[in-house]
C-alpha cells in the first residue's frame, strides 16, 4: 500500500504541475478524490487490513492526502490569481489612444430641396397637407378628371394593387382629399413620394418626390398663380430668376401651363444647358378645372383656384447642379458629403 501511495502522490504532483487552469485542477481533484478516485480506492482497500495494521496505514493515507490537498489548494490559488491577472490585462483600456469619431450626418439633397421649397410656401401662408402613398384610383385619377381608359392615364402608368387601388402617381390626390374635407379657403402644399412605371435613367425613377400646391378661394386667377410661382422661383434660384408659361394640357387644370425658369447657368442669355432657350422647364400648373371643383363638392360659380406640381428631384438636381437623378438614390457617401 505504501508503494501505491507514493505512486499516487507523484502522479498527483505531476498532474498539478501540468495544470494550466482551474478546470485542470478540478479534474485532478476528482481523479484522486472523486467517487472513483485513486485515493478513495486506497481508503476503501483499508477494510481488508487487519485491525493492527490499520492505524499506521490510516496515518500514511491521511498524510498523503493532506499533502496532495495542500498542493491542490496552492495551485488553485495561483491559477485563480493568474486568471484574474489575464482578465485585467485583456480588459485594459488605453485612454491615450485616439478616439473614434462618429460622423454627425446631415440632410439628403432631396430633404434639403423639400425643406427649401416648403419654407418658401410656408412663408406665403400655405399649410402642409399629407396623404397616403397607397391611394384609391378614384382620388388618384377619377376625381381629377382622368376617367378609366382615358389616354392621359398612359403618361402616369402606375403600379396597380387591384382595380381600385394604386400607388399614387402624383400628389394631386392630396388636393382632392383636402377639397373634400377641409373648409374653404384652401391654401396648401403637399410634399410626398409618388410612383410611376418608369425605367430608371438620368431623369426618371419609378419612385420620386413631388410637391403640389393648391389654392382655392373666391376670385383666384392665373395672375395669383404667376405671383406665387415667381416668388418661389426667386427664392429657390435667386432674385434675378424669371418664370415663363407655355400652354400645355392637364386634365385637372384649364387653362394649363408648363412653367420654365430662367437658366441659372447663363442667366437667360442662352447656353448649352438650356439649349439656347434661356429658360429651363421646371413644373406644371394651371387654373383648377371647374369640373374638378364640382366633383370635389365646391361650387365653381363662386370659387376658383390654381394648382401646380413639381418634381423635387428636378429642383434638387437643378439647384445643386447634379447631372443625374440616379446619384440621389445610390447613397454613395462621397456624393452625399458634398451637400
Ligand atoms: N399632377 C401633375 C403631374 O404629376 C402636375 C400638376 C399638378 C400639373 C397641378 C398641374 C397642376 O404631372
Amino acid at each position: 500500500m505504501k508503494e501505491r501511495l507514493v505512486q499516487i502522490e507523484s502522479d498527483a504532483e505531476r498532474a498539478i504541475a501540468q495544470s494550466a487552469n482551474l478546470r485542470d485542477i478540478e479534474e485532478a481533484r476528482l481523479r484522486f478524490w472523486g467517487k472513483k478516485g485513486e485515493l478513495t480506492a486506497v481508503l476503501r482497500g483499508m477494510a481488508a487490513l487487519t485491525p493492527e495494521e490499520r492505524p499506521a496505514a490510516g496515518q500514511l493515507v491521511n498524510e498523503a492526502r493532506a499533502r496532495i490537498e495542500a498542493r491542490l489548494s496552492e495551485a488553485e490559488a495561483r491559477l485563480t490569481r493568474l486568471a484574474l491577472e489575464q482578465k485585467i490585462a485583456a480588459e485594459t483600456l488605453d485612454i491615450t489612444l485616439p478616439g473614434k469619431r462618429r460622423s454627425p450626418g446631415h440632410k439628403h439633397p432631396i430633404t434639403l430641396a423639400t425643406e427649401a421649397i416648403c419654407e418658401t410656401f410656408l412663408g406665403m401662408g400655405y399649410q402642409i397637407a399629407e396623404g397616403p402613398e397607397i391611394e384609391i384610383d378614384h382620388f388618384n385619377f377619377e376625381l381629377l378628371n382622368i376617367p378609366k381608359d382615358h389616354p392621359a392615364r398612359d403618361t402616369q402608368d402606375t403600379f396597380y394593387i387591384d382595380d381600385d387601388v394604386v400607388l399614387r402617381t402624383h400628389t394631386s390626390p392630396v388636393q382632392v382629399r383636402t377639397m373634400l374635407t377641409r373648409p374653404l379657403p384652401i391654401k396648401i402644399i403637399c410634399p410626398g413620394r409618388v410612383y410611376r412605371v418608369d425605367t430608371a435613367d438620368a431623369t426618371h425613377s419609378p419612385v420620386f418626390h413631388q410637391i403640389e400646391g393648391l389654392v382655392v378661394d373666391r376670385g383666384i386667377t392665373m395672375g395669383d398663380l404667376v405671383g406665387a410661382l415667381s416668388t418661389f422661383a426667386k427664392n429657390i434660384f435667386g432674385e434675378d430668376t424669371k418664370i415663363r408659361l407655355r400652354p400645355h394640357h392637364f386634365q385637372f387644370t384649364e387653362p394649363s401651363a408648363e412653367v420654365d425658369v430662367t437658366c441659372w447657368e447663363c442667366g437667360g442669355k442662352g447656353c448649352r444647358l438650356c439649349k439656347n432657350e434661356g429658360f429651363i422647364e421646371l413644373l406644371g400648373a394651371g387654373v383648377v378645372n371647374p369640373k374638378v371643383l364640382k366633383m370635389c363638392g365646391i361650387d365653381p360659380e363662386v370659387y376658383s383656384g390654381f394648382a401646380f406640381g413639381l418634381g423635387i428631384e428636378r429642383v434638387a438636381t437643378c439647384k445643386y447642379n447634379i447631372n443625374s437623378m440616379r446619384l440621389l438614390y445610390e447613397n454613395d457617401i462621397r456624393f452625399l458629403r458634398q451637400f
